[in-house]
């Protein structure tokens, strides 16, 4: 795929699927390593982190659960650091090992958000791994643990990520062409 126009905007390739596999590859195996024995819980954050939280787990081949969540959305009026409501978390997380999935951290104020409440529902240790990560846009003290592909400043689709709910279902990832 080279350029691909999305409602009034223009994409470009910046990384193919074979990039994808082995970024995803890398995270799948620190996980392995690292929570063996731990029984971790993965919450899936939707809508974004679905495509990668699907050929995540596929390659995670230690004991583990996942479930889905998602952020019920206050139309208009969000502005940043405001505290967003978690919808679809049924689990007990008391003394558990859970492992955010993430598509993108941006600000980081969303893993912030989302790291605090799985801690104060009593999960003993919370992670987060995410697909794709801006450090340079990051403003808060909580980092990701797990990182497929760090990437610049730039507005990005495809492979869960969309510009206006289009592009999601892209199997590789887009940067808009300036
Ligand atoms: P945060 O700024 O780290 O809280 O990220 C918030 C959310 O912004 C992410 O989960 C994405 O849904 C969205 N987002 C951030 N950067 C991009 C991008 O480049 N393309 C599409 N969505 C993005
Ligand atoms: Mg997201």
């Amino acid at each position: 795929m080279a350029r691909v126009t999305i409602l009034d905007k223009t994409f470009e390739t910046s990384y193919p699927e074979s990039q994808i596999t082995q970024a995803v590859a890398k995270v799948a195996d620190a996980i392995n390593a690292d929570l063996d024995g731990r029984d971790p819980l993965f919450l899936c954050v939707l809508n974004g982190a679905f495509m990668f939280a699907a050929d995540l787990m596929k390659r995670v081949s230690i004991p583990s659960k996942i479930s889905f969540v998602k952020f019920a959305s206050y139309s208009g009026t969000q502005s940043t650091g405001v505290i967003k409501q978690l919808i679809g978390l049924n689990e007990d997380l008391t003394g558990r090992t859970v492992v955010i999935i993430e598509d993108i951290v941006d600000t980081g104020i969303t893993i912030e958000n989302l790291v605090k409440q799985c801690k104060e529902k009593g999960a003993a240790d919370v992670r987060v791994a995410t697909m794709l990560f801006k450090p340079g846009n990051c403003k808060t003290p909580t980092k990701p643990d797990y990182v497929g592909l760090e990437i610049p400043n730039d507005f990005i689709v495809g492979y869960g990520l969309d510009y206006d709910g289009y592009g999601r279902n892209i199997p590789e990832i887009l940067t808009l062409v300036q």
